[in-house]
């Protein structure tokens, strides 16, 4: 999959350099990133919180992963799409952050035409496929909690890994149509991208061409990639909520209900925090609150859930003391 995404890419690329010799109207070859400030005295305090913050989450994830992998009780299919989960948030992180950092470190605010379609790209790719991953751990909760009897035949391997492929394979289409309808618009003299990275709509604002066409797309496929993981979140933890309400006794109730407090903890900080940014009542939309939604999205959301699974579920807290014990004692 990650090979037929980045020859696409090549493609694209490709293509992009080829209009850029017979139209002369593209004169950007390369974005600048004004970053989350401008004020020179607060740079070296943007650098220090954003670092603290990525080298937390990719502590976190990565000893989720380690500790998942390394502890056989983990090798289930809740433990697998948890470790997938890390790793996108471990990547979508990365397609933003070092870039950020890098650019404060060397005063130096410019990232090239490719490498900004590439961080385009990445981030919708990971993003997207965040909601799709709890999407689907939402309904394998579902099927444990509702058919806990036939929990082992129907997450079948075969399922599983259909079920992490299929979004993969959808949000890489995305990604590749939002990324060659960029690649078309021309952009003219202005390339100040108010932003800390190289997003979808700065972007567009900043081209000289018609983007109606983008935003069609931007807005089709903006409600077909977030309804169909939150509808398909909804009718799982539905029909929880009814099976749990069948359980007889309060510590039944309980125990069936605890093995989804870690997701469902994470689905409602992710869910929160876009309905808090994207369903405000309308007014001047500021950059500052922009880049605030951003900042959640992109570094805040990576960062929490290693911390929501590993410390609110037994199972993970013992293989991480494992690791750690394991590991030391070498
Ligand atoms: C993702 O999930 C699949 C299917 O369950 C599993 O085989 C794979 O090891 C997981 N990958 C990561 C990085 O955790």
């Amino acid at each position: 999959l990650k090979g037929t995404w980045i020859s696409s890419l090549c493609i694209l690329l490709g293509r992009h350099n080829s209009y850029m010799g017979q139209d002369n109207h593209t004169s950007v070859s390369e974005f600048l990133l004004l970053g989350l400030s401008e004020k020179p005295e607060q740079q070296l305090l943007l650098f220090g919180i954003f670092f603290t913050m990525y080298m937390v989450t990719m502590i976190g994830n990565l000893l989720i992963i380690l500790a998942i992998y390394s502890d056989s009780h983990l090798h289930t299919p809740m433990y697998f799409f948890l470790s997938n989960l890390s790793f996108v948030d471990l990547c979508q992180i990365s397609t933003t952050m070092p870039k950020m950092l890098i650019n404060i470190l060397t005063h130096n605010k410019a990232i090239p035409y490719a490498g900004c379609l590439v961080q385009m790209y990445s981030f919708h790719l990971f993003g997207t496929m965040d909601s799709f991953l709890l999407a689907v751990m939402a309904y394998d909760r579902f099927v444990a909690i509702c058919h806990p009897l036939r929990y082992a035949t129907i997450m079948s391997p075969r399922l599983c890994v259909l079920l992490v492929g299929g979004p993969w394979g959808i949000t890489n289409l995305q990604s590749v149509v939002h990324t060659s309808l960029m690649a078309k618009l021309t952009f003219c003299a202005d390339n100040k991208i108010p932003h800390f990275f190289c997003d979808l709509m700065p972007l567009l604002k900043l081209s000289c061409s018609d983007t109606h066409i983008n935003e069609l797309v931007i807005l089709i496929f903006g409600i077909f990639m977030g309804i169909s993981p939150l509808v398909c979140i909804l009718l799982s933890y539905i029909c929880i909520f009814c099976a749990v309400l069948r359980v007889p006794s309060a510590k039944g109730k309980w125990k069936a209900f605890s093995t989804c407090g870690s997701h469902l903890t994470v689905v409602l900080l992710f869910y929160g925090t876009i309905f808090a940014v994207y369903l405000q009542p309308s007014g001047p939309t500021s950059p500052q609150k922009d880049k605030a939604a951003a900042v959640m999205c992109a570094v805040v959301i990576p960062m929490l859930n290693p911390f929501i699974y590993s410390l609110r579920n037994r199972d993970m807290k013992s293989a991480l003391r494992k690791l750690i014990s394991r590991t030391s004692s070498q």
